[in-house]
């Protein structure tokens, strides 16, 4: 692939993830997960989680299928969320690692969720 290729390609990834980040910050997630989605207290730690993992307990919350006895706080904010949104974000998610810090990640996991 051409230099030329790759750039637009890494500056789409960027993009994606700072459109996440966006919706992370912009909808007050970060108020119950975390600033980098490490978890507070019983509010799950999300950031780092797999991609395929986020979307699915998203979609599972918008159906009102939650784990603990605080689901009732999440649901809301899973319903609030479009497709296009639930994967922005669950995309954001996946690049932070347990560190809190943003990561690279391998195509092969980001494949299926590009669009
Ligand atoms: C008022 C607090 C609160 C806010 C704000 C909030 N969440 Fe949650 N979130 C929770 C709780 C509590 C759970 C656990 C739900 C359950 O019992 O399954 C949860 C679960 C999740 C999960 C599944 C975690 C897992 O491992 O099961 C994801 C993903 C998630 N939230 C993403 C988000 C996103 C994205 C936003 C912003 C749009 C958000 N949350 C806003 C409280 C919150």
């Amino acid at each position: 692939m051409g230099k030329l290729l790759w750039t637009l390609l890494l500056a789409s990834l960027f993009a994606l993830a700072s459109e996440g980040e966006k919706i992370y910050m912009g909808m007050g997630c970060y108020g119950c997960h975390g600033v980098k989605g490490e978890g507070i207290g019983d509010y799950p730690k999300i950031g780092g989680k797999p991609i395929g993992y986020l979307v699915k307990k998203l979609h599972d919350l918008q159906q009102g299928i939650g784990y603990s006895s605080k689901r009732d706080m999440m649901i809301p904010f899973a319903k609030g969320l479009n497709e296009k949104q639930i994967k922005t974000v669950s995309h954001y998610l996946s690049t932070i690692d347990r560190h809190g810090q943003e990561k690279d990640v391998p195509e092969e996991i980001l494949g299926g969720f590009g669009s």
